[in-house]
């Protein structure tokens, strides 16, 4: 659409219907406007699928390795692939906006959204984020970066302001987002949930209209998170195009009036009207789409591509001689841990999809090798929260805060939870209403079972009639279910095999406790599921090898929450120094989207880093075994070494608190460097199946510019089996007390192999900020370039002298 047509689009519309474009239609759409076949957009979450409307149980969809794993293959091209295979995913949910990607900074290892985030270092977060947006537009759906700024925690993330000066800002946090606008052209930027220096994100002037659009030429459209934005004039004024979600709380008429109020320029609405026009122009939008249904489309170019970037984003953090394993016909191979027989794809809040299917290590193990005898044991659980059953649970719904009245709708779940985002159902009243959960249990086994209770809104058990636990009167608020919901009820009842138990749950909202989320979950762990050390170390001590698969999960990393220690959940590590006493050959497969300290490092000869790979987990892990595919992933954040002190970036705010970057720059290996400490696996650090020398290396004089110094690097395979290697450049300023990567090249060898890479650095690696001048130039005379395999394991050092890359004097 050329711009004259968007003017007498806008031009033909009444005030009403321009302001309708500034908001949500719905939790997931545009407004659109019949009369001016002016079709509604349709968003979906991101980032690791694209899950369409319902946010549990809903159309599945292909769930692919979580952002912190793709950027650990440190491969832009695959990262590509990626994002056009997501494009397509989008469009079957009928959506042409992904809300994706996630690029805040690793700056609190504790994060709960670390795992859906890339890096802690803004070079590789920007090239990930750049790569990612380019596939996902190449095939005409828009990006969506996010949270533009400062969303580096999650706890009381709404309450909080995030105070970063400007020149941290620009050198760490900014870079993702000002390379998606200027590199990429990204479609759409999200704002965040905290405050940036006191002011909310989604009505900062400064943030949006000063820096976005006018130093970055940005020229999409900037949206809010779903309920953050706080006024009618200021969003729209500091250039705030939409308010999401739907309807609108602060526009609407609301906004219509302050128009005629005068209290608002009729052109910044025309403005922000014109973007989102432009938006549905940009990607296609029709009105048609509003009949589209949402498709599970189960591709078998996807299946590969999952399963390919699982092991190329898998880290080999340690490798004693253990991988990969030969597969021998007499081989017997315990498989052991709480993520051993599940699939652990992904993390938890937005960013959860209903998978296709999901392969557990423990099947793909199988797979990989057919001919070994595979013992099994869970050895501890690793829930946070008492799982739930999966059996058919009947709810009815009654449109009374208190269960009186007939049921006015029975649905069937599969499972004992049910979230809503949304209404449930026209006859039920979103705000206020009450549900009856019932399923008839018959226990497998007798003894004690431990019960679990949870919800957004108010809940009661009953077994068999009689009160088991409630979170009725003693309801309140927790952290569960992104802050709406309670802390889990837990006891334990005796329950015997063969009998049937009716369960019964009460539940209710509608009093002010929770706003648009409502859910409620009730679970059963059976004696058995608490698993067994004793059992788990016999297995071990059967076995030539053990894989012992630990880690968290979905519970522990979460949106809206923090985890509250780096360390495994105890009986965890207490398995592992078990099961490593009893058996020599012990590998420990790590599954999480965030470091865990590993007390136990020293005790095992191999470690491998799984991430959250998505639905081909177990497969991705069996190529990675067997050798049909190295672990070609290097960290794209520190590990850290138990008892390290990370505060203040660890720190827990209080409600309403300030979180002081007062650490500036040094976040991550930056971090470690400045305190003088070492990480227990640095930055960059990943072994792969090669046995890879860097050999030399060498500034080109001859062919650097005043925009860039470039570098040639000669490596060599001496091993016996084909492998990659990171090549990373750190460069550090005569006065300055840190190196931050300033280019990386990744490098595919076969046995034997010799060969010889360029690597350009730009000159922007060599420039910081001055907030003196507001400017970027080139402060230090001088440089150091190191050149190795993570930040810590460097073999190569040159010196850059400022002449040498420029000749402007300004600089
Ligand atoms: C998250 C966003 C997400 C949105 C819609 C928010 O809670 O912070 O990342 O896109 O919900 O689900």
């Amino acid at each position: 659409m050329t711009q004259s047509n968007l003017d007498s689009l806008l031009d033909a519309m009444t005030l009403e219907e321009q302001v309708s474009l500034l908001s949500g239609a719905s939790f997931w759409r545009t407004a659109s406007i019949d009369r001016l076949g002016v079709p509604a957009i349709k968003v979906t979450d991101g980032p690791n699928g694209a899950r369409g409307e319902d946010f549990s149980g809903g159309v599945r969809s292909a769930a692919y390795p979580v952002a912190i794993a793709l950027a650990a293959s440190w491969n832009p091209e695959l990262v590509e692939e990626i994002g056009q295979d997501l494009a397509r995913e989008t469009r079957s949910k009928g959506a042409r906006v992904l809300l994706a990607p996630t690029v805040n900074m690793h700056r609190n290892p504790l994060n709960g959204r670390n795992f859906e985030c890339f890096s802690e270092d803004p070079l590789l977060a920007s090239t990930m984020a750049v790569a990612y947006i380019k596939g996902v537009q190449s095939e005409g759906v828009a990006a969506t970066i996010k949270h533009f700024i400062g969303n580096e925690c999650e706890y009381e993330r709404r309450t909080t302001s995030s105070q970063i000066d400007e020149k941290t800002l620009r050198e760490i946090y900014f870079p993702p987002f000002e390379a998606a606008v200027k590199e990429a052209g990204v479609a759409c930027v999200m704002t965040a949930y905290n405050a940036l220096n006191g002011t909310h994100t989604s009505q900062n002037r400064w943030l949006i209209e000063q820096v976005l659009r006018k130093e970055w030429g940005f020229d999409g459209v900037v949206m809010s998170d779903w309920t953050a934005t706080h006024s009618t004039v200021e969003a729209l004024e500091a250039g705030l195009d939409l308010e999401m979600p739907g309807p609108a709380k602060h526009r609407g008429e609301k906004l219509v009036q302050a128009v005629r109020d005068g209290l608002i320029d009729p052109d910044l609405l025309r403005q922000a009207a014109r973007s989102i026009l432009a938006l549905g122009a940009r990607v296609g939008a029709k009105a048609e789409d509003e009949q589209t249904q949402e498709r599970a489309e189960d591709r078998h170019h996807t299946r590969t591509l999952i399963r390919r970037a699982g092991a190329e984003s898998a880290v080999l953090l340690k490798n004693n001689h253990l991988l990969p394993i030969a597969p021998k016909s007499d081989l017997r191979i315990a498989v052991i841990g709480p993520n051993a027989a599940r699939a652990t794809m992904f993390g938890g809040g937005s960013a959860q999809i209903n998978a296709h299917y999901a392969v557990t290590p423990l099947d793909g193990i199988k797979d990989a090798f057919p001919l070994a005898k595979i013992d099994y044991a869970l050895g501890c659980p690793g829930d946070r929260y008492v799982p739930l059953i999966k059996q058919p649970v009947e709810i009815s719904f009654f449109q009374s805060t208190d269960l009186s009245g007939e049921p006015v709708l029975k649905q069937d779940g599969e499972r004992s939870e049910f979230k809503w985002f949304g209404p449930v159902a026209p006859q039920v009243d979103h705000q206020a209403f009450s549900a009856r959960l019932r399923c008839v249990y018959v226990p497998q086994e007798t003894g004690d079972y431990e019960v679990g209770l949870m919800s957004a809104g108010t809940s009661r058990l009953s077994i068999d009639g009689a009160p088991v636990l409630e979170a009725w009167e003693s309801w309140e608020r927790g952290y569960s279910y992104f802050g709406h919901g309670c802390a889990e009820r837990r006891t334990n009842v005796h329950l015997e095999a063969g009998r049937s138990y009716e369960i019964e749950v009460d539940y209710a909202c509608g009093d002010g406790l929770t706003t648009t989320l409502k859910a409620i979950r009730f679970g059963l762990r059976a004696p058995s599921d608490f698993g067994s050390l004793d059992h788990a170390v016999t297995l071990a001590r059967k076995a030539d090898l053990v894989v012992l698969v630990a880690g968290l999960n979905d519970d522990w990393e979460t949106e809206a929450e923090d985890r509250a220690s780096l360390d495994l959940p105890a009986a965890q590590n207490d398995l592992i120094e078990a099961i490593a006493q009893e058996n020599a050959k012990t590998l420990v497969v790590m599954q999480s989207g965030s470091p865990v300290t590993m007390p136990w490092a020293d005790k095992v000869p191999a470690i491998l880093q799984l991430w959250y790979p998505g639905q081909e987990c177990g497969n991705a892990l069996g190529d990675i075994l067997s050798g049909r595919a190295e672990p070609a992933g290097r960290l794209p954040q520190s590990f850290p070494a138990v008892g390290e002190d990370l505060s203040p970036m660890t720190d827990r705010p209080k409600p309403h608190d300030d979180i002081v970057y007062s650490e500036k720059s040094h976040i991550g290996y930056r971090g470690f460097q400045a305190r003088g400490t070492r990480p227990q696996f640095p930055f960059g650090h990943g072994l792969g199946y090669g046995k890879i020398e860097l050999v030399r290396s060498e500034v080109l004089k001859s062919a650097c510019t005043q925009q860039a110094l470039v570098v040639v690097v000669t490596l060599t395979n001496h091993g016996d089996l084909e492998g990659s290697e990171v090549v990373q450049l750190y460069l550090r300023g005569k006065t300055e007390r840190v190196s931050g990567l300033a280019a990386y090249s990744k490098v595919r060898l076969a046995p034997g192999e010799t060969e010889t890479i360029s690597i350009t650095v730009p000159r922007r690696a060599f420039q910081r900020w001055s907030a003196r001048y507001e400017q970027w130039s080139i402060h230090d005379a001088r440089f150091q370039l190191s050149i190795g395999t993570s930040s810590e394991t460097l073999y190569f050092h040159h010196t850059i002298e400022r002449d040498e890359l420029s000749t402007d004097r300004q600089d």
